[in-house]
């Protein structure tokens, strides 16, 4: 499976990507890294592990469906077939969902549907909840709203800290979303009719 992974930070999700490749615990090949921010430090993960990659400067998306289209050329360019949405903090638009139908996955620190947007750690933290986690979906034009591939719930400690809980979703999210590319490499994971995801082989 050929992926391209779109980043706009830190990259540890990226990172967590290429450990299980070189672990042979996803088989699957990162054909190109496109970074929202030129000073992404996922950048720097990708050049170390010998990914190509492109960063967007601010003034690119001052122009967003000409960003867009740059981004669907490039990904499409380099082979991917799959998109992985890994902390990438913009909005994906028309022309490269339509691109890689059904084939753009992204990442959501809170179990959607709650906490939408780009807070969603802080804003369960600040309601109170007992229990958040980590969603993993197909991204479609609704911002966090496409078919919810996996979900890992965490309870929330008495007394934890933001530092504390940030830390365990990121922790969730690097052991998950390996294991969502894997069976989407195996060819395990299908849209159904009624437009919810199906995980063949799961009981
Ligand atoms: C992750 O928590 C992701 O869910 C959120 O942004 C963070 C990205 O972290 N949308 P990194 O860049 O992969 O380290």
């Amino acid at each position: 499976m050929r992926i391209g992974v779109l980043i706009s930070g830190g990259g540890s999700n990226l990172q967590a990507i290429i450990d299980a490749i070189c672990e042979s615990r996803l088989d699957a090949q990162i054909v190109k890294v496109i970074s929202s921010r030129p000073d992404a430090y996922g950048l720097q993960r990708a050049k170390a592990a010998g990914i190509e990659s492109l960063a967007l400067s601010r003034e690119v998306f001052a122009d967003p469906r000409g960003a867009n289209e740059l981004i669907a050329r490039e990904m499409r360019q380099a082979g991917a077939e799959y998109l992985v949405m890994a902390g990438y903090m913009r909005m994906l638009g028309a022309e490269v969902l339509d691109a890689f139908p059904d084939r753009v996955i992204n990442l959501h620190p809170a179990l959607l549907p709650s906490f939408v947007g780009a807070h969603a750690i802080e804003d369960a933290f600040a309601a109170g909840v007992k229990v958040t986690g980590i969603t993993i979906h197909f991204a479609n034009a609704e911002y966090d709203k496409g078919p919810i591939i996996a979900q890992r719930a965490l309870a929330i400690g008495e007394g934890e800290s933001l530092d504390s809980l940030t830390e365990r979703i990121h922790a969730l999210e690097h052991e998950l979303l390996p294991e969502v590319l894997s069976l989407l490499a195996a060819g395990r994971v299908c849209i159904g009719e009624d437009r919810k995801v199906h995980i063949a082989g799961l009981a």
